[in-house]
């Protein structure tokens, strides 16, 4: 008995001894600073995710309700995730889809779905019960964001606190078929993030995280007019205003290639301040969801920057707000 007990004592001992010579053997510590790892990346995962869905991929943006009394209509306290924004033919829908609710209430969002399920509907569009989205949730875009960042975006979806708004049904006038998209890839297990080193590459993963295309290049008949690839021209008729995406293709006469780094970065940094978005513009306001952005790093601001500066330059003249 005792010789059993004493053996693996006596080796341990020897092994700390030998080990001792080259690392600490504390087995106390060691598991005291795994644990600790673990949080720290967790947390580390979730704030990566809450980024992206508030200042990137804005899931944020259309999942919660916009109080459209102020500039660009930023989400209303308390509304993050439970979903009922209405998208209709005004904005290219035919017929009317819902902003699910994505909290994690049992019921009405999306409790009980696995994280799997959560990554494909981001990523391909399909719903829990196989049915396809519409592509106005950006999945056509989502399907090229890393795994990581995907995975991120569920850790931290989990994390809001869940609301039993209940969303009504979508009714869609064509078969989904229609609406569906080319995926790129079927799933995102093979995307990268590009190297920030490569900072035009790195800006186009990010600018397409953020779906800034989706409004920036016109459509027609349900297909983006690519030859305009963001030469602007999609009008939002949101009932209380009506505006006009402008041209971001680096053309100086219509574009913004007179803009510097620093004056796209600043025009971005303009709206982490409060009173830049909190009075009521009329007519003059934006679909564009500013108040969002805003807290973009500078770093992935100024790269989306470096991005768009690399596409071709598109002649075409846009009125914001046409009278
Ligand atoms: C531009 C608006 C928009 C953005 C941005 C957006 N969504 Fe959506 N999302 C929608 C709409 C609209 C639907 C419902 C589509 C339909 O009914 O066909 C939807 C559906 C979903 C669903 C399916 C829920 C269900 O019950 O079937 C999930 C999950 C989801 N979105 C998560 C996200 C996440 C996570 C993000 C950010 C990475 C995001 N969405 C960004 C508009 C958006
Ligand atoms: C929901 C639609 C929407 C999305 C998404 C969107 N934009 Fe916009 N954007 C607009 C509209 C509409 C305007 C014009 C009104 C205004 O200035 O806010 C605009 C204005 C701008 C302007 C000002 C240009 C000028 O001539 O004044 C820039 C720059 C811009 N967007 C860049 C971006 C970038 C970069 C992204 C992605 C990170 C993006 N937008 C995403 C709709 C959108």
């Amino acid at each position: 008995m005792s010789k059993n007990y004493a053996s693996p004592a006596i080796c341990l001992i020897l092994i700390c001894i030998t080990f001792s010579f080259f690392i600490s053997c504390n087995g106390g510590d060691s598991t005291t600073t795994t644990k600790t790892t673990n949080e720290d990346s967790a947390t580390k995962v979730i704030e990566r995710g809450n980024y992206l869905a508030h200042h990137v991929a804005l899931c944020m943006d259309c999942h919660s309700q916009r109080d459209f009394a102020q500039f660009s209509g930023p989400p209303k306290a308390g509304t993050e995730g439970m979903g009922g924004d209405s998208f209709n033919d005004k904005l290219d829908v035919p017929g009317i889809i819902y902003a699910r609710n994505i909290t994690s209430d049992t019921v009405n969002g999306i409790g009980k779905w696995t994280d799997d399920e959560i990554a494909r509907a981001i990523t391909r569009g399909i719903s829990k019960n196989g049915d396809t989205l519409f592509p106005l949730m950006p999945y056509p875009h989502y399907n090229g964001m890393s795994k990581e960042d995907v995975y991120s975006i569920v850790a931290y979806i989990r994390t809001i606190k869940p609301n039993s708004n209940k969303v009504p049904e979508r009714k869609l006038m064509i078969p989904m078929a229609m609406a569906y998209p080319p995926l790129r890839s079927e799933s995102p297990e093979k995307n990268s993030k590009p190297d920030v080193s490569d900072m035009v590459k790195y800006g186009g993963y990010m600018m397409n995280s953020a779906a800034c295309m989706d409004c920036h290049t016109p459509m027609d008949k349900g297909q983006f007019v690519m030859p305009k690839y963001m030469a602007g021209g999609r009008k939002f008729d949101l009932g209380s205003f009506v505006v006009t995406s402008p041209n971001i293709t680096p053309d100086s006469a219509t574009g913004i290639g007179k803009w510097s780094e620093a004056m796209f970065l600043e025009k971005f940094k303009l709206y982490r301040d409060r009173a830049a978005y909190s009075a009521n513009p009329g007519k003059n306001n934006s679909i564009m969801p500013w108040s969002m952005y805003a807290n973009m790093d500078d770093f992935d601001i100024k790269a989306i920057y470096r991005y768009l500066r690399t596409i071709p330059a598109v002649n075409n003249h846009i009125d914001k707000y046409p009278l």
